[in-house]
């Protein structure tokens, strides 16, 4: 492995975007990914996302460390943040 960090975006579609496509939730449409209605669901940042991939809600499947590292979690909530405006 040549470092560096993780691609957010390729795990984002990896792990995310079966459920999540373009931001989007097929499964509960008005928890979508962009970054309005995260905050009025009380996510205030990249820190918030991680927080629900480790504690979901109803219909999310949890991402332990196991599956995904503090580092790749982060990296995927960062391009979430910054992507789905
Ligand atoms: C909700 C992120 C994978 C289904 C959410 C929310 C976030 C999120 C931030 C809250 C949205 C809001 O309140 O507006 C992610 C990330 C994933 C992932 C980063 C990958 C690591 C998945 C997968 C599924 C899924 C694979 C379906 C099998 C849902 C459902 C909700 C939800 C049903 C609504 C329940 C809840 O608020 O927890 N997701 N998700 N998600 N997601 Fe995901």
């Amino acid at each position: 492995c040549g470092g560096g960090k993780p691609d957010g975006k390729a795990l984002f579609s990896r792990n995310c975007g079966f459920c999540h496509p373009g931001g989007r939730n097929v499964i509960h449409p008005k928890k979508t990914l962009d970054r309005e209605t995260l905050l009025k669901n009380g996510i205030q940042g990249p820190e918030g996302i991680v927080e629900k991939m480790r504690n979901p809600g109803p219909g999310m499947p949890r991402f332990s460390e196991k599956r995904l590292s503090d580092e790749e979690a982060r990296a995927i909530a960062e391009y979430v943040w910054e992507t789905f405006k």
